[in-house]
């Protein structure tokens, strides 16, 4: 087995996302030779746009191919696999409110999905054991905190109990599950990263950042869950997609790596620094009832990973800023990725919240 190094091809699902699509903007911006093709089902949550800083240079854009379809669809899959030095897999449903109202996708894409993945990445495993391919195809499967459950004290470690409490939390750590029985009982190549909650530029208007952002750039309410004071280590984009690079290439086989991010703050907190940033007042930050089974904190110990030489680039006031800019200069993007069904989504989440919301107690400092 080799780690995929430079002129590596790699099959990245999900790469349409947020996480994902900055990974592959990055990957071939390095122009090492590094191939991509992408396989990405475009749910409400994928978008093509997120891509477009790729197809406007003509040697980037050579180098990746984009393929519409579904990672539980084993014919999709299978001919992709047999091509790829690496599977990365980035494609989840991705939002724990919508896994509440509807956890059976988030399942079918959790489950049912990594272990199409798996198969493909066995059966190819095998072809190299044969002969029939140079080596065999590593997996990296993209995972996340909220696999450890709500963390009241410390920082959880890789080898803790995984303890998930939404069905969110619940088809990720299934996925970790069967990628770790994969690589026990059938020896295929794997690693998983386990990321801190992520914002940046490109994430999907429903998570807390971009909501809070783009409600408060139309003076909407703010919905804070809650009390407000659930936390959360907030990790910039492109250095978890840097971390997740580096994994690829630098993991040990069969290894987990938490990738923590670079500020634990309160969600209250949060919502005032992006009214600071926007000179916006809170009043417009509205208490609402809380999310069923809401994780009250989640914190990562990254010792392994900056044992293995990665470590953050960007801090939060800095990443917080440059998002904060970027979705001011970019309406046409937020609103186009709302979607169709962002209406009856937002009235079905929030709407009678908001109705019976009340006054929020607020951080000092903001007016
Ligand atoms: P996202 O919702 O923005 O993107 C998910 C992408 O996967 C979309 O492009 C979607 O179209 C695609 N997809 C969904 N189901 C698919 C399927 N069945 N087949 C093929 N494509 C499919 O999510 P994100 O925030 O970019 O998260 C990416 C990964 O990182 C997820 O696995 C998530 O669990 C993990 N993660 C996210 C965070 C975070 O804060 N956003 C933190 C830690 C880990
Ligand atoms: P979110 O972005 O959904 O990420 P996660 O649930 O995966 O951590 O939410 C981040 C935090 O913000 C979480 O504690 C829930 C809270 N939150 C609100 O208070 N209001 C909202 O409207 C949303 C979407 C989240």
């Amino acid at each position: 087995m080799t780690a995929p190094g430079p002129g590596a091809h790699l099959l990245v699902a999900g790469g349409a996302g947020f996480i994902g699509s900055r990974f592959v903007v990055e990957a071939l911006a390095r122009r090492d030779g590094t191939r991509i093709t992408v396989l990405d089902k475009l749910t409400y949550a994928g978008n093509r746009a997120n891509l477009a800083p790729v197809e406007t240079d003509r040697e980037v854009a050579d180098r990746l191919v984009f393929v519409r379809g579904d990672i539980a669809d084993p014919a999709a899959v299978a001919p992709l696999a047999a091509g790829a030095d690496a599977v990365v897999n980035f494609a989840a449903e991705s939002h724990v409110d919508r896994s509440i109202m509807e956890p059976g996708a988030f399942l079918r894409t959790g489950v049912d999905g990594v272990h199409v993945l798996l198969e493909a990445v066995r059966r190819e495993t095998e072809r190299a054991a044969k002969g029939e391919r140079a080596a065999a195809p590593r997996l990296l499967q993209v995972s996340t905190d909220e696999v450890y459950g709500s963390v009241e004290a410390g920082a959880s470690r890789e080898g803790d109990p995984l303890a998930p409490r939404s069905p969110y939390a619940a088809a990720k750590a299934a996925g970790d599950l069967l990628v770790g029985a994969y690589h026990a009982t059938f020896g295929i190549d794997v690693v998983i990263t386990r990321g801190a909650n992520t914002y940046g530029p490109h994430q999907h208007p429903e998570k807390l950042i971009p909501l809070f952002v783009t409600n408060a750039l139309e003076d909407r309410p703010l919905p804070l869950y809650g009390d407000g004071l659930q936390r959360r280590d907030w990790l910039y984009v492109g250095d978890h997609a840097g971390a997740i690079a580096h994994v690829l290439v630098a993991g040990r086989p069969g290894g987990v790596y938490n990738v923590p991010g670079s500020a634990e703050l309160t969600n209250r907190d949060v919502a005032g620094r992006v009214l600071r940033l926007l000179d916006r007042p809170w009043s417009l930050v509205r208490s609402v009832a809380d999310r069923p089974g809401h994780d009250r904190r989640y914190a990562l110990d990254g010792s392994r990973l900056r044992a293995l030489g990665w470590v953050n680039h960007v801090d939060f006031d800095g990443g917080l800023a440059e998002t904060v800019a970027w979705y001011r200069d970019h309406p046409g993007w937020w609103r186009a990725a709302r979607g169709d069904d962002w209406d009856a989504y937002y009235e079905r989440q929030y709407g009678e919240r908001l109705a019976a919301s009340t006054t929020a107690d607020g951080p000092p400092g903001v007016r």
